[in-house]
């Protein structure tokens, strides 16, 4: 299994020891939650705290947008040091397009689907995409409830990746903890993404090495 710790968890006033943690961890990237107040009802952070966190991090990061138009800032999410850029689907009007664009641009392309968009969307841009990003709790804030029906959904997904192919990875987001993970580890998925989980462990390494060895 791979484990992305989400930073929205993090301390935001000590980002660069939180940072030196993850480095020293079995994570194997760090996913950053960008949120622009329209697509979903809340604000975090953007590019320039990318940046910042990019020059510290030995880890790939993994940066998922939650803003409206993210076409409109593919150089940007690239030059502040994204390895992987995930957009969501219910975001892109010209979604196949917007991927195109981001391999262009260097990057491994993700898209993400809200708890409610059907994995079926993403049927005909399947072998294009490097990860799918299924949400489990419905984006815009860290510590909600695991919605148990993306246990369902990453079997679909798997499903349509081995019929066609693909090498996309799955990654699942939101509410994963070492129960949670299970089941998740059990459907199919490669990567979780985990923020509250990690950050409020008693030793944060060590609940990474756990969700490792899921
Ligand atoms: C939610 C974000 C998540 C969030 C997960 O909108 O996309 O990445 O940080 O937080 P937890 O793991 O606490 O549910
Ligand atoms: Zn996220």
């Amino acid at each position: 299994m791979q484990v992305s710790p989400s930073l929205l968890s993090a301390d935001f006033a000590n980002l660069e020891r939180d940072i030196r943690m993850l480095n020293r961890s079995e994570a194997d990237m760090i996913h950053l939650d960008v949120m622009d107040g329209v697509f979903v009802p809340n604000i975090s952070f953007g590019f320039p705290v990318i940046k910042a966190v990019a020059k510290h991090s030995k880890k790939p990061l993994d940066v998922h947008l939650m803003i409206v138009n993210p076409q409109n800032y593919i150089s940007q999410t690239r030059d502040c040091g994204a390895a992987i850029m995930n957009v969501h689907q219910e975001a892109c009007v010209h979604l196949d397009r917007t991927i195109q664009a981001i391999k262009a641009a260097g990057m491994k392309a993700a898209v993400t689907l809200n708890p409610s968009t059907p994995v079926i969307m993403l049927e005909d841009v399947i072998q294009e995409l490097d990860m799918v990003l299924l949400m489990s709790v419905n984006p815009g804030f860290g510590g909600q409830k695991f919605i148990s029906r993306a246990t369902e959904k990453v079997k679909k997904l798997r499903e349509m990746i081995s019929a066609s192919g693909s090498k996309a990875l799955i990654e699942v987001d939101g509410g994963v903890n070492l129960e949670t993970g299970r089941l998740l580890a059990d459907a199919g998925a490669d990567i979780l993404v985990a923020g509250s989980y990690v950050f409020s462990a008693p030793s944060p390494e060590k609940a990474i090495s756990s969700l490792k060895d899921l």
